[in-house]
């Protein structure tokens, strides 16, 4: 009998992970982080658990010392990474909304992560454009998570700030199939598609992208590496 991929199979499927690979004290922390998330109201669009922990994998085994976020709700993807970084390694985040800015504040100091941690609040457009000088090939690696509209913009910042040889990574980028679907234009998608054009004509990154199945449905990151700064000195 063939199984079908359904929803309802894929958030079972992520259970069964979950069940298997989530035995460090740090994954149960995490799990705690989505409870308080949740009951603060915070949207539950965070990452999914185990893809907070591939993010946690892919920071510990870069060895990513420096990491810069682009949108943080209430810290999950944030913490994951966090938890990475080694003695004096730093992560700076960015959100614009003061409620979720507030809860993610409390997430770090109860996680003990706070020293670690520098949340900046405001627009991500804003604050990236004052970083860009101060901070050019400054991270390991930068997680863009925040409204897609804006995607390429964020892309074209991260490349300053990423240094070479480090990861530029985005989430969210199939939309439930929504990103090859021409016939949908919205602000977000279009923003989405920017961000395939900016690395299409790119060749100081190398990048790929991933589809991916769970409990957050069907979506994907890209992954890009810098491997040449970027030619033109403005954002
Ligand atoms: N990275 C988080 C989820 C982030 S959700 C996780 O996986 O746990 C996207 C966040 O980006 C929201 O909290 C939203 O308020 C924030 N955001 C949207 N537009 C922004 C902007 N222009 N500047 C800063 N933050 C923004
Ligand atoms: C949205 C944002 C995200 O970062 C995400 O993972 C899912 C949805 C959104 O803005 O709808
Ligand atoms: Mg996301």
């Amino acid at each position: 009998m063939k199984l079908a991929s359904t929803p309802e199979k894929w958030q079972e499927i992520d259970q069964y992970f979950q069940t298997h690979t989530a035995i460090h004290d740090y994954d149960h922390a995490q799990n705690l982080i989505l409870k308080t998330s949740s009951t603060a109201q915070l949207k539950p669009i965070h990452v999914a658990p185990n893809q907070g922990k591939f993010l946690y994998l892919i920071a510990a085994f870069g060895q990513a010392s420096q990491i810069l976020e682009i949108g943080t709700l209430g810290g999950y993807s944030t913490l994951w990474l966090a938890r990475a970084l080694p003695k004096h390694g730093k992560l700076i985040t960015l959100e614009k909304d003061p409620n979720a800015a507030r809860i993610a504040r409390e997430h770090f100091k109860h996680a003990g992560l706070d020293d670690k941690i520098e949340l900046i609040e405001g627009d991500a457009m804003e604050i990236l454009e004052k970083m860009t000088a101060r901070h050019a090939q400054h991270f390991d690696l930068t997680f863009i998570d925040a409204d897609k509209k804006n995607a390429a913009h964020y892309l074209r910042a991260a490349h300053h700030l990423t240094r070479v040889g480090g990861l530029i990574i985005c989430d969210n980028v199939v939309r439930s199939g929504r990103i090859s679907d021409f016939s949908q234009q919205d602000r977000d998608i279009c923003g989405l598609r920017d961000y395939f054009s900016a690395l299409k004509n790119n060749a100081a990154l190398e990048s790929t992208a991933l589809q991916t199945v769970g409990e957050k449905g069907w979506d994907g990151l890209s992954i890009s590496r810098v491997i040449h700064p970027p030619t033109n000195a403005t954002v």
